[in-house]
């Protein structure tokens, strides 16, 4: 069977490659959680937040190891035997991903430690500051694609005539390689500034070049790349960019929406999303951070302040700016409507959303009354029937 590529997957990852064919990649990026113990938030240009992804694990670290060796064990399934691999970490679990790693690949298919070495971040007086990420490089067999790459000396002493770059050492010219130094595995490269044209505002996301690096030495034109931690994808994008297939997974709608809109921006215009939630059954699956963002993106609406939201107003619609709450639930009663009828009040509007699975007899009749009585328009949307309102 042969992989289709040029795609995206909106799911588990280790569902999603269970089904893929054994040794049909050439690489894979993985960019996993780190056990940061943090809450990803993506910050929109309108300053609103959003979760995003959550890496927090109960159980501490063996839980997370094992979540993430369950995964490994698919990569290698799936890598070709001329592939590669290149887990992206830092000091949170890099030593312990190592030894996976090694268990999985073999050690003796260890290639590098990278490391990703960064001047943003914050420091402290108890410890040198940690600037750095690490990225482990493995190889599937002894055979593996590797295209070396090269960076300009950095040593004096070099001249160059027509036949090219040499020192004169004791007496005798010595000829230098015209496209520099093999580059060496510690790597400086700026974090994506606040203000960089590539930033997307959502958090943890790689820059390209370093993207570029890794798909340039470890992979060919038309090869397969594999991310199967899409995030908003600067893999895929970075594959197109030089002539690879790719195939990118994630967990999120959102990320997934963003993969595709990127990808959009650097003319893939036929980009197709695999398994993005439609049915209510799937809908009712996802974590309820994750509905709420499907909602919002669906009706193509506005994320809430963190104000605003602590108040019961997830987001806004686009143009007419009407508050929306969002309930993953059957059965909304009056008392959701009748909350929401203060928050919409508090934001001086007559018009507002609640969207869910479907609403009790007494919320429709909550929602009659503050038409009649109080001048309100609360319009309740079952999921299904979205698309008749916005
Ligand atoms: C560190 S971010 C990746 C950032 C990415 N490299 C970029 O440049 O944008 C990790 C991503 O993994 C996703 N993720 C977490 N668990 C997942 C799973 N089981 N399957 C697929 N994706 C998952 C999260 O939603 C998040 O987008």
């Amino acid at each position: 069977m042969e992989l289709d590529t040029n795609l995206i997957y909106c799911g588990d990852n280790l569902e999603v490659m269970a089904k893929f064919p054994e040794k049909s990649v050439d690489l894979i990026y993985a960019d996993p959680p780190f056990f940061s113990n943090k809450q990803y938030e993506i910050i929109w240009g309108n300053g609103a937040e959003m979760k995003v992804y959550e890496d927090r694990w109960k159980g501490g670290i063996n839980v997370y190891i094992q979540w993430m060796a369950e995964r490994l064990w698919q990569c290698y399934r799936v890598l070709k035997d001329t592939g590669s691999m290149y887990l992206h970490c830092d000091w949170h679990a890099s030593h312990r991903l190592r030894v996976a790693m090694d268990e999985i690949f073999d050690e003796r298919h260890f290639q590098n430690e990278i490391i990703w070495s960064y001047r943003t971040g914050g420091a402290t007086k108890t410890r040198f500051a940690r600037k750095h990420d690490n990225i482990l490089f493995y190889s599937k067999s002894e055979k593996h694609t590797f295209n070396p790459q090269y960076v300009p000396y950095v040593m004096g002493g070099i001249l160059e005539d027509e036949r090219g770059l040499y020192q004169i050492q004791k007496g005798k010219r010595v000829n230098f390689n015209q496209r520099g130094a093999l580059m060496p595995d510690v790597w400086e490269i700026p974090y994506i500034g606040s203000v960089a044209r590539e930033r997307l505002g959502y958090p943890t996301q790689k820059p390209e070049i370093l993207l570029k690096r890794i798909l340039e030495a470890s992979s060919n034109k038309d090869d397969i790349v594999l991310d199967p931690f899409g995030g908003c994808g600067t893999t895929l994008v970075v594959a197109r960019q030089l002539g690879r297939k790719w195939i990118g997974i994630d967990v999120s709608p959102i990320a997934c929406s963003l993969m595709n809109t990127r990808l959009n921006k650097v003319g893939a215009s036929d980009v197709r999303i695999i398994g993005a939630p439609k049915t209510i059954k799937e809908l009712k699956q996802l974590e309820p951070f994750q509905f709420q963002n499907w909602v919002i993106a669906r009706i193509g609406g506005v994320l809430s302040t963190r104000k605003s939201s602590d108040m019961g107003i997830d987001g806004y619609t686009f143009m007419a700016k009407g508050p929306v709450q969002v309930k993953q639930s059957e059965g909304v009663g009056r008392n959701v409507v009748d909350n929401f009828e203060t928050a919409i009040r508090r934001e001086h509007k007559t018009t507002g959303y609640i969207v869910a699975f479907s609403f009790t007899k007494s919320a429709y009749e909550e929602a009659a009354r503050a038409k009649l009585e109080g001048n309100l328009d609360i319009k309740l949307v079952r999921v299904n029937e979205m698309d008749n309102y916005f």
